[in-house]
């Protein structure tokens, strides 16, 4: 029988691309989401891309009336839990809502989810968690520091989570701490739309080439690294949907939690992704450099090593492959989903 999972979050940037990557693994998806980020139009693109129909609650997390419905409509063999809030920046202005909407959030979900004795549930976790790392590569077992009211409550979420499956005995968790997502789909039908001024580096690297910015800015080219930029690990949104089919693939063999770190283990600066994306695509970028960006950190990047040889999970696309459908995407979607 056909697997049905559960997507909480499933209309936004990585949770439409998991989406995809589950259909056509052969599991059945049902979404809730509140679209406070994101637009319906991803899950119909889905559908498009996948030939599956999607059913969808438009619904809010925080809400034990919208989850019971849900729940009692479906048995779920899973949950991928991606919904929540993300902006590092807004988190420090309201923290409050960060903990109610990401915390309070994944507890009415757990509380929904214990009614119906649905056990498993994967989160999406992040390597902000981790803080400034003593040494490089990141393993899953160095200590957790996050640095914003964001990064806590990921890690609250974390420990909550193993709380719970620790006291339920059927009860197994996967949590997956995801480095840098960028890209899209390689059709050019869902990717990163994000509202206003984009935060994050590939987005506004692709607003800028648009004409839709003028000039990229540079936060700091005076770190200890390289070429004196920011340092991460880049990791294709496929790739990263695709290690959700695994860790849903081996969360029954789980005993109670086990943590991965989603990154390709490989550490691109600022320069390397602008290079990258003009020789790729063929446009100049225009960039000034800027003073550093607070709470930025030099550099990171992951030991992906563990998801490989536990969930036989690896990274495969390499950063051409980033930018080329990062551009792709922007350049059939120009206003993102609003078209
Ligand atoms: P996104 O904003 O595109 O997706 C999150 C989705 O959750 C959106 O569709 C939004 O409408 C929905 N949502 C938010 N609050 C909700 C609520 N209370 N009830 C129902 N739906 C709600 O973000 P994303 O980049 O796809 O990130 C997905 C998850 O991965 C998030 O939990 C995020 O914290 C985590 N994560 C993201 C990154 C990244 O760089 N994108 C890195 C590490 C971890
Ligand atoms: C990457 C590099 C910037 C924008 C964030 C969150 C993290 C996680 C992923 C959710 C840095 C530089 C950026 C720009 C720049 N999200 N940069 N000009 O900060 O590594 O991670 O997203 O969990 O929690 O903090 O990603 O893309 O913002 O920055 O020079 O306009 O690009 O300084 O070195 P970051 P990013």
């Amino acid at each position: 029988m056909t697997k049905k999972i559960l997507v909480t979050g499933g209309a936004g940037y990585i949770g439409s691309h998991t989406c995809v990557a589950l259909i056509e693994a052969g599991f059945e998806v049902v979404v809730v989401d509140n679209l406070v980020n994101s637009s319906i139009e991803s899950l119909r693109r889905v559908e498009k891309i996948t030939g599956q129909f999607i059913r969808f609650y438009r619904g809010d997390i925080t809400n034990k009336a919208d989850l019971k419905r849900v729940f009692e409509d479906h048995n779920f063999y899973a949950v991928i839990h991606f919904a929540g809030l993300k902006s590092v920046a807004d988190s420090v202005e309201f923290p409050l809502r960060y903990y109610q909407q990401n915390v309070f959030g994944t507890l009415c979900l757990l509380e929904a989810m214990q009614q119906q004795a649905c056990s498993k549930i994967v989160f999406s976790s992040s390597a902000t968690v981790y803080g400034e790392p003593a040494s490089l590569p990141i393993l899953e077992t160095f200590p957790t520091n996050p640095q914003s009211p964001y990064g806590r409550s990921k890690l609250f979420i974390e420990q909550i989570i193993d709380d719970y499956c620790q006291a339920e005995k059927q009860a197994s968790s996967i949590i997956l701490r995801y480095f840098n997502p960028v890209g899209a789909h390689p059709s050019g039908e869902i990717g990163e739309d994000p509202l206003g001024i984009p935060n994050n580096l590939m987005p506004y690297i692709c607003q800028v080439a648009s004409g839709q910015r003028e000039f990229l800015s540079i936060y700091g080219d005076d770190y200890a690294t390289t070429d004196g930029t920011g340092v991460r690990d880049y990791i294709h949104v496929v790739d990263l949907a695709e290690a959700h089919v695994k860790a849903v693939d081996k969360i029954n063999q789980v005993d109670q939690v086990q943590w991965f770190n989603i990154g390709r283990g490989q550490g691109y600066s600022v320069k390397d992704l602008i290079q990258a994306f003009e020789q790729t695509n063929g446009i100049r970028i225009k960039t000034s450099i800027q003073p550093r960006r607070d709470g930025d950190i030099a550099e990171y990047w992951a030991d992906p090593s563990l998801a490989r040889q536990e969930l036989g999970w690896k990274a495969t696309r390499d950063l051409k492959q980033m930018v080329k459908d990062a551009w792709h995407w922007q350049q059939k979607n120009p206003k993102g989903y609003e078209e």
